[in-house]
């Protein structure tokens, strides 16, 4: 495996026709964009249009300490603009209404459709109308809770549109998750599709609706109208005997299709002209009390965060065609399956279904077939791939691609490699982009035709972010060290609250170190300067990419009435990166046995989703817990590893418990 003195340079065609093409290049930019950020990116926001103009002497502002009163970031106060506009209008008007905005491949290989800049507008338009029929003004918020087809990206965009604000729930959350979302943000309208083939899986999402529709009226909250996409007899089925069985039920007072709605709807729409600093979209992301928070995203700073790293970090010129294979129901969907690509008038492809269906060489096959030439996506989903060999790529020719990505997760050196040499031919950059939901784009990322690539490293910060490593006391580490990875000024598409709960977003990002944005990861510095991000630092557990925090699972494991207490630690794993390991102590007089697990297999999958779902639950008959009550976490890390390498545990109420649990293992 190679050390951190293995280094792959740019490919030299590919760095000489690049936006930066060298590391100095790269430095001289960084320098400007820390410097003097309203210039850097005042010169950005020239190509878009604002309907008030920015003033450059009042461009951005910040406060990153609580001491000083309320954090807060704005960039572009007194603008107005419309993100849609911007995204569609301008573009059309650039010349480009006939381009490619979408090519859309569904889960089977059989359908597949277009949708070009003007037709999308169109869409864009009449949907806007249908909401504003339904009685969405500007500031509403809007639920999805969609498979990934175009009414998704319609529907994002006639929110933008009209100053409504989306709220993506993914559509692998339980009917309780989405409940609790819509309660939070007190939805107005809901937006889902009837169901949705995974690979030969048939999901009915409607009816998940409707019992989070059901739960969230219990919850205090009615949601008004549910409109809903039918989408399952349009598409080819797997498995036609799952459609014979499937059914949706419609109420007469909420629930509309969407095809009703749309016809009689007129395809031009005025834009709201919104604030700058008028919010975007919210995206609820796991919280270390267990509750998610509402990331809050606006509209100005995001515009240009979100074009800017698209284009560079991808290299993106206007004949390229760009795959980001991630669900829009996630940040990276969000920003780089809709709002970076269509910002820069960009081709993408957008893929309904799995790498797997109908075999494990989709990914490559789609590839070819619309000539992709940047590829974006997980660890987790190259892992699963590396498993079946080299040959299911092989098959493929691959020769359009330039730049390969990777985000959610660090990606292991192993995994990199096979990425770079199997997929990209040794002549793709790979990009791995570190970022947050609540960063809105890649803050650490190479760049590819500018950064020598060091395997599994996420190297240097992208223009305007300022990451610094800090010790414990929050003493700034200078050149090699690990410690914890923080930013100590705003880049334009940072968040800028958790939605309703300003306190929260100042407790959880600003309240550690005063005067910096904490992003509760870890990180390493090397020799050379390269940043390595070596995982979450807090209590929160990365499974497949999708990240979740150990007590909103213990919280679901304690719900059930045979089990006493319990505690979640994540284990490496394989292929998902990370997998939960949750340890049950079950009440007085109750044993533990098959059912209970399975039981509470499924009970976590209801309340969560099924990605939450633990790989192994095993048997506690104590915690191992301090004199103070404090759960040991890093004695149980231990355990669902199986090393007796536990170091001191002389602070344990009860030493002999360790022995136990290792003996309890399954
Ligand atoms: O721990 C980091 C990890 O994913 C977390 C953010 O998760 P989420 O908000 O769901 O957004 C995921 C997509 C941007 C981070 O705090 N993470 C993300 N990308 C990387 C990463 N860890 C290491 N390397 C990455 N490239």
């Amino acid at each position: 495996m190679p050390s951190d003195k293995s280094i792959f340079q740019p490919d030299q065609k590919l760095a000489r026709s690049a936006y930066v093409s060298t590391f100095q290049q790269y430095e001289e930019s960084y320098k400007e964009s820390i410097e003097h950020p309203e210039n850097f990116w005042g010169n950005v926001a020239k190509q878009f249009h604002w309907e008030t103009p920015y003033d450059l002497s009042n461009f951005n502002s910040f406060n990153f300490d609580i001491s000083k009163g309320p954090i807060s970031i704005k960039w572009m106060e007194g603008a107005s603009t419309n993100i849609c506009y911007n995204l569609l209008d301008r573009n059309i008007k650039n010349g480009h209404g006939d381009k490619i905005a979408f090519f859309w491949e569904g889960n089977h290989p059989d359908d597949y459709s277009r949708l070009t800049y003007r037709k999308l507008l169109e869409e864009v338009c009449r949907f806007a109308n249908v909401l504003k029929q339904h009685g969405i003004n500007k500031g509403d918020r809007v639920s999805f809770y969609m498979p990934m087809v175009m009414e998704l990206p319609i529907a994002m965009l006639a929110c933008a549109r009209i100053g409504a604000v989306h709220s993506i729930v993914f559509a692998g959350f339980s009917s309780d998750s989405l409940a609790e979302r819509m309660n939070d943000c007190k939805a107005k309208l809901l937006i889902t599709a009837d169901g949705a083939w995974r690979g030969e899986k048939l999901l009915n999402l409607k009816k998940i609706c409707d019992q989070a529709l059901d739960k969230a009226e219990e919850l205090g909250h009615h949601v008004e109208t549910c409109i809903v996409v039918s989408h399952i007899k349009r598409v080819t089925a797997p498995k036609e005997e799952l459609v014979d069985d499937f059914s949706v039920d419609m109420r007469d007072d909420r629930d509309f299709w969407w095809h009703d709605e749309m016809e009689d709807a007129e395809p031009s729409c005025y834009p709201e002209w919104v604030a700058a600093e008028d919010p975007l979209f919210m995206l609820y992301t796991s919280g270390s009390t267990g509750k998610p928070k509402g990331v809050l995203h606006t509209t100005g700073g995001y515009l240009l965060y979100a074009s800017t790293t698209f284009k560079i970090v991808f290299d993106y010129k206007p004949n390229d065609v760009y795959w980001c294979t991630a669900d829009i129901g996630w940040i990276t969907g969000h920003t780089y399956v809709l709002y970076g690509p269509l910002a820069n008038g960009a081709t993408s492809v957008m893929f309904e279904g799995t790498p797997f269906y109908p075999d494990n060489d989709r990914y490559w096959a789609v590839i070819d077939k619309y000539k992709v030439s940047q590829f974006y996506t997980a660890p987790t989903a190259i892992r699963s791939l590396m498993k079946f060999g080299d040959s299911p790529v092989l098959k493929h020719s691959l020769e359009t691609l330039k730049v390969l990505g990777s985000v959610g997760e660090p990606i292991n050196p192993e995994a990199w490699l096979w990425y770079y040499k199997i997929v990209g031919k040794e002549r793709c950059s790979i990009v791995d982009t570190f970022w947050q939901t609540e960063t809105g784009g890649h803050v650490i990322t190479p760049l590819p035709g500018a950064t020598p690539m060091k395997p599994g490293s996420a190297s240097f910060p992208f223009f305007g972010v300022k990451p610094m490593l800090l010790d414990e006391g929050g003493k700034e580490i200078q050149g090699e060290g690990e410690g914890y990875l923080v930013f100590s000024q705003p880049w334009p598409g940072m968040m800028r609250t958790v939605y309703n709960d300003h306190k929260r977003f100042e407790s959880t990002y600003f309240s550690k170190f005063p005067g910096y944005y904490c992003t509760g990861d870890g990180a390493r510095r090397d020799a050379d300067g390269y940043l390595w991000i070596t995982g979450r630092v807090d209590d929160m557990l990365n499974v497949s990419g999708h990240l979740m925090s150990t007590a909103e699972v213990e919280a679901v494991l304690t719900e059930h009435t045979r089990v006493s207490e319990a505690a979640v630690v994540s284990r490496p794993h394989p292929v998902k990166g990370e997998c939960l390991y949750c340890f049950i102590t079950p009440n007085q007089n109750e044993v533990f046995d098959k059912k209970l697990v399975d039981e509470l297999k499924v009970l976590v999958r209801e309340r969560i989703g099924p990605f939450a779902q633990p790989d192994v639950i095993q048997n506690a008959p104590g915690l191992p817990k301090t004199r103070s009550g404090k759960i040991m976490r890093r004695v149980l890390r231990k355990v669902a590893v199986n090393d007796r390498d536990v170091g001191d545990i002389s602070t344990l109420a009860d030493e002999a418990i360790v022995d136990q649990l290792f003996a309890n293992r399954p």
